[in-house]
């Protein structure tokens, strides 16, 4: 497990201003940087990717899919409703990890469905930049 894909969904580049009371006040360019420092360390090459569009996170999927061994990605509001990304998670193969900043399990019931979860080795969920973290350290463990 060397090559990981980290992908973040919609309205995430909007971290660091977006309900800072919910997500957090760190931006997205911070955390990335955290995570390739944890990469560093790790031995690990990370390629990231944040899109707004459903699209472009699915081609991602596919163009990156016989480089990257194992997948950590926030589909942001995609988690509750995108059969079409889950279809792609399904479709490369690769083992892939859900993550999200807040607890979605303790927000609005829409946030608590995800039809992404059943394709993942795991979702990981409440804690904040962490969850991307964790998220790698359970591809590793994968190993
Ligand atoms: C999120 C939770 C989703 O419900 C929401 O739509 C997001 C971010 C999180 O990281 O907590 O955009 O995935």
């Amino acid at each position: 497990m060397k090559k990981i894909l980290v992908m973040h969904g919609p309205n995430l580049n909007l971290l660091g201003t977006r309900e800072p009371g919910i997500y957090g006040t760190l931006t997205l360019a911070e955390i990335n940087r955290r995570l390739r420092a944890l990469a560093r360390k790790e031995g690990l090459v990370l390629r990231v990717l944040q899109s707004n569009s459903e699209g472009e996170l699915i081609d991602f999927l596919h163009e990156q899919r016989r480089w990257a061994d194992g997948v950590v990605i926030n589909p942001a509001a995609y988690t509750h409703y995108s059969y079409a990304l889950r279809d792609a998670i399904a479709a490369v193969g690769l083992p892939t990890v859900e993550v999200h900043l807040s607890d979605i399990r303790e927000r609005e019931p829409f946030r608590r469905v995800s039809v992404i979860k059943d394709v993942c080795v795991k979702q990981i969920s409440g804690k904040g930049w962490e969850s991307y973290a964790d998220g790698i350290r359970t591809l590793m463990a994968l190993a």
